[in-house]
């Protein structure tokens, strides 16, 4: 099966996200703000970065070397465009974060938010761990279950309804479990309301030395 992701138009996936009533767009820029004050990284790597997503909130904070990685080549394309020359270096990969990355040189911070709805969640962090440096961080934002509302919310962008086949909402403690297994220790963990009620879980790990 082709992967869902690969056939949503950007404009598509960024205009459902900024629409009021889904309202996800200003909290996961805010929750990475956020982040970059307290862990003060130079390099970070955005996981299913979509078009750049992230990005603005990496460059205001001084990070030097920015890597995104995502399955769709066309956002990938478009994030390059919107950003290329403001970092020291900008990278972007098209690569199934479940598979083994390219070779890339690890870095202070990694994102990953909204990306474990739709993906192996075991073969995913092995993958990541190759890419955080020994004493880097990795954040991990999960979208939580929430009775009464759907998983994907409801949007003029029909597109994004192939989404329910793939997606599933993972339990934070079987990433907080996994995560321990491949090496990863768990320095904070909160859970984050929006006002449509949908709920988010926010998850920081570090790499021991
Ligand atoms: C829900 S969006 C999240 C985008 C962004 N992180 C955000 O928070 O708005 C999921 C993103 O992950 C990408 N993606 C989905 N599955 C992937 C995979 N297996 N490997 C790499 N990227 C993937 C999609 O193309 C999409 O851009």
């Amino acid at each position: 099966m082709n992967n869902p992701w690969k056939e949503i138009p950007l404009s598509d996936y960024e205009g459902h996200m900024t629409l009021p009533e889904v309202g996800q767009s200003s909290m996961l820029a805010d929750e990475f703000t956020n982040l970059l004050k307290t862990y003060r990284s130079n390099s970070v790597a955005v996981i299913g970065c979509a078009g750049g997503n992230g990005f603005d909130e990496a460059f205001q904070s001084g990070v030097e070397r920015i890597v995104g990685i995502d399955i769709n080549h066309d956002y990938l394309v478009e994030t390059k465009s919107r950003y290329e020359g403001k970092f020291s270096e900008l990278d972007v990969y098209c690569a199934n974060v479940e598979d083994e990355l390219p070779d890339i040189s690890p870095v202070d911070m990694i994102y990953a938010a909204l990306i474990f709805e739709y993906v192996d969640v075991k073969k995913t962090l092995s993958s990541l761990k190759k890419i955080c440096k020994k004493g880097g961080v990795l954040a991990v934002l999960l979208q939580l279950p929430k009775e009464g509302l759907s998983n994907v919310s409801p949007s003029p962008f029909t597109s994004l309804g192939q989404l329910t086949s793939i997606m599933r909402l993972v339990p934070p403690s079987e990433i907080r479990e996994l995560a321990k297994d491949i090496g990863f220790s768990l320095e904070s963990e909160k859970t984050i309301t929006l006002k449509s009620q949908k709920e988010f879980s926010l998850q920081i790990y570090s790499l021991p030395d």
